[in-house]
Order: C-alpha cells, then structure tokens, then sequence
C-alpha cells in the first residue's frame, strides 16, 4: 500500500512528526505539504495521511483547503491524521469542525501528539498570545514540549501493521 501524509505546521513540531512518521513506515510513505507537487498526484495512493497544528483555536486554511479540493479523494482512501497543539481535549472537535462529520468519522487512526512552544521563537504580538494561552491553560511556554517520539512512533506503527 502507498502511504501519502499531507502535513502543515508553522514552527516545526509538524514537519518533525512527519519525518518520524515517514521514516518509521519507510519507502512507501512518501510526504507533501499542501501545495507541493505530490499533492497533484493524490489519486495514486491508497492511504492518506493528513498532519496539523492548530492555531488560535482552529486547523491552519492551507489544511482545510486541502481537505475541502480533496474531499471525494479523501473519502475514497484509507485516511488517518495526526494533531499537534496545547489542548489535547479540543483537538478532535477542531479538527471535526474542520472536516466535517462524515469525513473525520471516515478517518480509521487519529492522534493527538501534543504541541511544542519556544516562546523565544515567536514576535511580540504572538508572545503574547501564547502567554495569554498560558495563562488560560495553566501551563508554561516558555519551553513547552509534551510532544513523545514514543506517541509518534506508535500511530505510524498503526498505519503500517494495519494497511497494508
Ligand atoms: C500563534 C499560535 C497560536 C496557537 N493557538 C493554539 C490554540 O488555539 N490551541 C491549541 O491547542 N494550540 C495552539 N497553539 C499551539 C500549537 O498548536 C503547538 O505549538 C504546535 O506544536 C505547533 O506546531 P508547529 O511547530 O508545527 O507549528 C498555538 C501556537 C501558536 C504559535
């Protein structure tokens, strides 16, 4: 089975999974952001994989684009998708809002594999929507990572032993 994973993220937490995801299910998984060229040639996998951040409480619009010209495709495939952010408890409803009912229902392996925050990475203005976060959630960014490569590992270990 040919594995495509479609991810987006803008500081890195993303793009590090998919490298992790890739490598653990080797040569037939192959990886795109959304407006890469791969994506063109979508039709030619049976498995898709689609990884994102959530931002300021909703999926990135270079994912729901995606999802939204990609939908009958997407729903043909096998699908799975993994999310990256600070409330885990949130991310399934974020990510079914951005999906749709039917389509995330559609998706057979999701996970939620924590989020990254290096304050020091980010401008004033965002600084201040992450203390804000902060504030809200209890935690502290200034260097926050609960992502695990152990989590990360498993969920592309689901994709390969069970699709194949
Ligand atoms: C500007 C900004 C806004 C964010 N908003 C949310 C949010 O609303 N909810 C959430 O759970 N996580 C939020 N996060 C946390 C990110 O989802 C998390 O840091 C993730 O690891 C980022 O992935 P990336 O490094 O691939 O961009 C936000 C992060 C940033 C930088």
């Amino acid at each position: 089975m040919r594995h495509l994973l479609v991810y987006f993220g803008k500081y890195g937490t993303t793009a590090n999974s998919a490298r992790i995801i890739q490598e653990t299910i080797g040569k037939s998984c192959d990886t795109a952001t959304p407006d890469g060229e791969k994506v063109k040639v979508i039709r030619g996998y049976d498995s898709l994989i689609i990884g994102t951040a959530i931002y300021r409480g909703r999926v990135p619009s270079a994912i729901t684009a995606f999802i939204q010209e990609n939908r009958t495709i997407l729903n043909s495939r096998r699908l799975s998708f993994f999310i990256h952010c600070l409330e885990p408890k949130l991310a399934f409803e974020r990510m079914r809002s951005a999906m749709g009912d039917q389509l995330f229902e559609h998706g057979q392996f999701k996970a939620v594999l924590g989020g990254r925050v290096h304050l020091d990475q980010h401008n004033f203005i965002t600084r201040q929507i992450l203390k804000r976060k902060g504030k809200n959630t209890g935690l502290n960014f200034k260097n926050y990572d609960s992502t695990s490569l152990e989590g990360t590992i498993d969920f592309a270990r689901q994709i390969l032993d069970n699709f194949k």
